[in-house]
């Protein structure tokens, strides 16, 4: 038996947009008892539905050329052995048009039944309205116009789910800020008060945020299929590739990262600058990876003593690493699985002496309060020693980091949501351990019998 999460006093808000729709593609329905979630029988039932996530239309793309819309969604992978095209009907205020979209896959694997993939097409000049079209019935597809407003550098933050870490949260919000690159936060369910501390920086131009809708079947009951049961982790790959379509015209360089995952940059005072050394010596690539280097930190459990500058000065390098992470030329890359693309495109390993991401492995929560302001952290990745010379974060740094913390945390916006945000962590504790159960353990020996399609679905129904 897994672990359920048990609900506790803190309550957990979702965000809900509204719902976009299901296109029944094929029928196949096959009547399943709820007990048989897991069976064969029910991976080998394929229905044809298909989910989307959303729509972009691109008036002028460097890389998807003129007027092109890409429908970026999730379907059983038995899909593309039946269906390369989806056939499109497009109108705009003169024309209307037929456009077939190119199905392609974005998930590597099919370790879960249900993966992300796109269809792209080129189709006629601003159109108002977009349909698929099946056997003759038209089944309309909301979309957006992509933003060309310029964002040199996007962090795309996998979806949270029942998140409760809001120490990590503000290291990100002001770290990302200081280094000049917007967050894109995606939320399935947070904690209220850190929504309502993230609403004042979504305000204040930190982070833009974006529900991560649960997939509902409008023709299928749940009880008998759950998708969501079957996307790998609430299907990251789809949010990451939905990121990275909505800032392809608008920025240089988009970074896939958890909200634990840190990168400062060490070539240059900021991202953009370091990225952009990085693409200079290396004209040819499509992406980076960093690797993760696993640290363990220090924070303040209560809210009106924490500070950001205590977590980064704290930081020490635990000489352990995990897989790294992308950030990629958005016109090189047109959709992106957790780590990489699907389709093979040629990148740069980022050698840790150069830089890495400072992952948040462990955080040791404390009781007191204080800052020592003489502990300057070493950055001490696993191919070499620290540099005593050029520290992980600077002085400088670190004090306009720790300025700009507290300038937000006196906006009596803030200010009253710091005493409702939770002491001790309940949710990351139990989903960790759940993770463990049903996907780490299997992964780290390498064996794929009886591994389950991991996701935070699994640890309670109830989210
Ligand atoms: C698309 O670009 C053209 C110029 O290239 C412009 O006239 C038109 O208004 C743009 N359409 C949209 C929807 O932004
Ligand atoms: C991205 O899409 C465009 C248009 O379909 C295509 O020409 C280009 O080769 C694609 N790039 C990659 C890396 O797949
Ligand atoms: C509609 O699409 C056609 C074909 O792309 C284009 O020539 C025409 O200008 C478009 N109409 C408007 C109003 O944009
Ligand atoms: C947090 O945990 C500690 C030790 O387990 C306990 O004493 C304390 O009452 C808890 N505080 C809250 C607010 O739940």
């Amino acid at each position: 038996m897994l672990p359920r999460v048990i609900p506790s006093i803190l309550s957990v808000v979702f965000f809900f947009s509204f719902l976009f729709f299901v296109a029944a593609l094929v029928m196949q329905f096959v009547r399943i008892d709820s007990p048989d979630l897991e069976n064969e029988a029910v991976f080998n039932s394929a229905p044809y539905d298909v989910f989307v996530y959303s729509a972009f239309y691109f008036n002028q793309s460097k890389s998807l050329g003129e007027s092109s819309i890409v429908i970026l969604m999730t379907a059983d992978f038995e899909v593309l052995d039946t269906i390369k095209k989806l056939d499109l009907l497009v109108i705009n205020a003169t024309n209307r048009g037929m456009a077939m979209a190119e199905l392609e896959r974005v998930t590597i694997h099919d370790a879960c039944k249900w993966i992300a993939m796109t269809a792209t097409a080129e189709v006629v000049k601003n159109p108002s309205l977009l349909f698929v079209s099946l056997g003759g019935n038209h089944a309309p597809i909301p979309f957006e116009v992509v933003s060309t407003d310029p964002k040199p550098v996007v962090m795309c933050i996998s979806p949270l789910f029942a998140a409760e870490n809001w120490q990590n949260l503000l290291v990100a919000l002001h770290v990302y800020k200081r280094f000049g690159a917007h967050m894109h936060l995606y939320i399935r369910s947070v904690v209220s008060p850190m929504l309502e501390i993230l609403r004042v920086y979504e305000q204040e131009g930190y982070v833009t945020l974006k529900p991560w809708n649960r997939i509902n079947l409008l023709n299928r009951d749940e009880r008998d299929f759950n998708p969501n049961l079957n996307v790998e982790f609430r299907s990251q790959a789809a949010a990451q590739t939905d990121c990275l379509l909505r800032y392809k015209e608008a920025s240089e360089f988009i970074a896939f990262l958890d909200l634990d995952d840190l990168i400062i940059p060490r070539m240059a005072n900021s991202y953009l600058n370091e990225f952009r050394f990085l693409a200079a010596e290396n004209p040819s690539v499509a992406y980076f990876t960093y690797t993760k280097q696993n640290t363990r930190t220090r924070a303040y459990k209560r809210a009106n003593v924490f500070s950001v500058e205590h977590v980064l000065r704290s930081v020490q390098f635990e000489q352990t690493t995990e897989t790294g992470k992308m950030i990629a030329i958005p016109s090189k890359v047109n959709n992106t699985w957790i780590h990489w693309p699907h389709k093979t495109v040629k990148k740069l390993e980022v050698d840790p002496e150069i830089n890495s991401i400072t992952h948040f492995k462990h955080i040791d929560m404390l009781d007191g309060m204080g800052v020592d302001h003489e502990r300057v952290p070493q950055y001490n990745p696993t191919t070499s020693g620290g540099d005593a010379e050029k520290p992980l974060i600077s002085n400088k740094n670190l004090q306009m980091i720790e300025k700009d913390f507290n300038r937000m945390s006196w906006k009596s916006s803030i200010r009253r949501h710091l005493r409702s945000l939770p002491i001790n962590m309940t949710y990351g504790k139990l989903i960790n351990i759940c993770y463990k159960e049903s996907y780490y353990t299997f992964h780290a020996v390498n064996e794929n019998h009886g591994m389950l399609c991991p996701g935070p679905e699994r640890c309670d129904v109830s989210f």
